[in-house]
């Protein structure tokens, strides 16, 4: 018996001692977001690779999986190409067969691995690259502060090439996917530390301040110790059938969120469109998404007509002048403060809606001169609401995988509280 009890021991502590203490598993984690000044970007830092680094990554909401420029130094020991038609090939849902390079062996250069397409959403640009996993690491936080680091020794992510890069913000190395793709950034955290599938995003209104990402559950405290994720309303989040990227395989399903938006009102009024474009044909076009890749929300045409033409109905004090790209309505305040109109973007029923006010309604372009801080998506648009970034500062969303729904708690700043409130500072 205890020969046989140690051979059993001499074969399980290898296998244990590569897993992280069951104890020890973090319940959620915690990223720093900021906004780009010249880009108006969301940038966030990630620890990768042996020795760690830090490396930048623009946020995608919708964006299927993490890339990384691996032509600009990317060194490190604990990189490993994934070999063609290994599950974690089929995973990644990466193209069939095996890639060579005849070049030196280093990152982005494998024999007997498989490709995947790197996008850059921005620009509608992507880069074959191989597909490979390496270490990476980010803090815990038990919803208050954050705790010990807690690291994926073997994150899967996509190899890009330094072209695809162009139009990220200065010192950006790569960019972060939030999808709906089983190797997307939250889901392998969800994955390996058992927590549940849910992520929550706080963006900040400047780049004065930052915000904060969370994976796995609440709490999600933000300073005076309010718990966030306590405020939330909910509604179903959609599968559009049809990817809306820019660039995407033929017929391939969408990574992005969708929320079915049932009508728009401004002052409580209800705004008059054809209420067909709020939901999704066949062909994948209509309906309404949420992203990080547009800056401000983007209207079809018709439905940026009616919404432009009530919400100057219901503004009082205010002056309209020539309009400051990319917006189409532009004013000025009268001698007295102007009163802004709230929007309400009524989901599925009445008692259901995001309510936007004038912080992530108006922009000030100049110190005259404000804006609506919406633009008009032509009548082509392929979807025909697109939340955009400036609308969801200093909202938290919460994506809730699990339950397929999308948390969401209108301006935290009513509440007392903003984007910028985490309290970064580690436990000792
Ligand atoms: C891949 O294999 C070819 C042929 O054996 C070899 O010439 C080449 O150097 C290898 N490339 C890498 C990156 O190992
Ligand atoms: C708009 O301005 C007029 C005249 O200055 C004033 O009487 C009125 O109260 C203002 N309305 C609001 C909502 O501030
Ligand atoms: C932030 O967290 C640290 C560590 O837990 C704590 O010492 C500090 O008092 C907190 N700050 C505030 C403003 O609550």
């Amino acid at each position: 018996m205890p020969s046989f009890l140690g051979i059993l021991l001499f074969f399980l502590f290898p296998i244990s001692f590569s897993l992280p203490q069951r104890s020890s598993w973090p319940n959620a984690l915690v990223l720093r977001v900021t906004k780009d000044a010249s880009t108006l970007q969301y940038v966030t830092i990630i620890n990768q690779r042996t020795p760690l680094v830090p490396v930048t990554f623009v946020v995608d909401l919708g964006g299927r999986y993490l890339w990384v420029d691996c032509d600009s130094g990317y060194i490190s020991s604990s990189y490993r190409s994934a070999h063609c038609n290994s599950a974690q090939c089929s995973l990644a849902n990466a193209a069939k067969g095996c890639k060579s390079c005849f070049a030196m062996p280093r990152p982005g250069c494998n024999n007997n691995t498989c490709v995947l397409f790197s996008e850059n959403a921005f620009v509608g640009m992507v880069s074959p690259g191989d597909l490979g996993e390496d270490i990476l690491a980010l803090q815990s936080t038990n919803g208050l502060s954050p705790g010990p680091v807690a690291s994926v020794p073997r994150f899967l992510f996509s190899c890009a090439q330094t072209f695809l890069i162009k139009g990220l913000a200065s010192s950006v190395n790569g960019m972060v996917g939030l999808g709906r793709s089983r190797i997307a950034f939250p889901e392998q955290l969800s994955a390996t530390f058992k927590f549940s599938r849910k992520f929550a995003l706080c963006l900040p209104p400047s780049t004065m301040s930052s915000g904060v990402m969370f994976f796995g559950d609440g709490p999600y405290g933000l300073l005076p110790g309010i718990d966030v994720s306590k405020l939330l309303s909910y509604t179903p989040l959609i599968v559009n059938p049809i990817s809306t990227a820019k660039v995407s395989y033929k017929g391939e399903r969408s990574y992005e969120y969708f929320i079915g938006v049932k009508s728009i009102r401004i002052n409580g009024k209800k705004v008059s469109f054809n209420p067909s474009l709020l939901s999704i044909n066949k062909e994948g076009i209509g309906g309404t998404k949420i992203s990080t890749v547009n800056p401000y929300t983007v209207l079809e045409t018709s439905i940026y007509k009616a919404v432009t033409m009530s919400f100057l109905k219901e503004a009082e004090n205010v002056t309209r002048v020539a309009p400051v790209a990319p917006f189409g309505v532009c004013f000025s305040p009268m001698n007295t403060r102007p009163t802004i109109p709230v929007i309400d973007l009524v989901m599925q029923s009445k008692e259901i809606f995001w309510r936007i006010f004038e912080t992530n309604s108006v922009v000030q372009v100049t110190d005259t001169v404000a804006c609506l801080g919406i633009v008009d998506g032509g009548s082509n648009a392929r979807t025909s609401i697109v939340i955009g970034g400036y609308q969801l500062e200093d909202n938290l969303l919460q994506f809730d995988l699990v339950g397929s729904r999308l948390g969401f708690s209108s301006s935290l700043l009513l509440r007392e509280t903003s984007c910028g409130n985490f309290n970064f500072t580690s436990i000792a």
